[in-house]
């Protein structure tokens, strides 16, 4: 089996002042020991240019946006595109958040075609999926995160899905301070793993980098990356934080 990528992205959500940005960016470049690992910053979008600076040029840390708009330029207020964020070298884009899709109405088919955004400006997706808690318990949550990557992921070329990172973040788990155990995570993992087998072969399912986000912690990251089908976290609240990031930065 192929080596896969680690990635521990942090998503600072709507979250910090510039000043607290830079300074909690500054520690964690301080203090980073080298690592195989690739780190993502994702600021808010007001911050990514200048935090760009701060890291421009240190290995394995890139910057990563928190949504993007699907079309190239336009008469869409308040947004911002792809292109942009590649011209100040965002590396990675969060797309589907279940924030965006719950508050922002975000659809699979607008998911797609954000994807096809980033893709097209050379840029990874961090692609989202994952299910609310009536889902889980119904049983239903295998259904549901095969249904959200079928429609939003699964029209990609086998070239283009290469560059593809998934997160899985069961919403339930989100800033709850409730982690799946990491048996369910691995469980979903594996069984994302597969679907894209059956998509696109077995290689490039084995080289997909696949995230669990969710109240990932100092305390609970080491067992979740032990998991053989985990591959990283995407962190919200302990990403705001330089000690606790770094902690789940050096978990593997
Ligand atoms: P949390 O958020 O770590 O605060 O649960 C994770 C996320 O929403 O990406």
């Amino acid at each position: 089996m192929q080596k896969r990528q680690h990635i521990v992205a942090g998503n600072w959500k709507m979250n910090l002042s510039y000043l607290e940005g830079r300074d909690l960016v500054r520690e964690i470049t301080d203090r980073l020991q080298p690592t195989e690992t690739l780190v993502v910053l994702a600021p808010p979008f007001i911050h990514l240019n200048n935090i760009g600076n701060i890291i421009h040029g240190i290995s394995n840390i890139y910057l990563g946006a928190q949504n993007c708009h699907w079309a190239e330029a336009g008469a869409y207020t308040g947004e911002v595109s792809a292109r942009m964020l590649a011209s100040i070298e965002v590396g990675f884009v969060i797309i589907g958040h279940s924030e965006r899709r719950e508050y922002f109405a975000e659809t699979d088919a607008m998911l797609a075609q954000k994807t096809d955004a980033v893709l097209a400006h050379n840029m990874r997706p961090i692609f989202c999926c994952g299910e609310k808690l009536d889902v889980r318990e119904a049983e239903k949550q295998e259904e549901l995160v095969s249904e959200q990557l079928h429609s939003g992921l699964f029209h990609l070329s086998p070239d283009a899905f290469r560059q593809v990172v998934i997160a899985y973040e069961p919403v339930w788990a989100i800033g709850t301070g409730k982690t799946a155990s990491p048996q369910q995570a691995q469980d979903m993992h594996a069984f994302i793993r597969q679907l894209i087998a059956e998509q696109y072969g077995q290689d490039i399912a084995d080289a997909t980098p696949i995230l669990y986000g969710g109240s990932c912690n100092p305390s609970n990251a080491r067992e979740l990356f032990q998991q053989p089908d985990v591959d990283g976290g995407l962190i919200g609240g302990a990403s705001l934080k330089a000690a606790d990031f770094l902690a789940i930065v050096n978990s593997f």
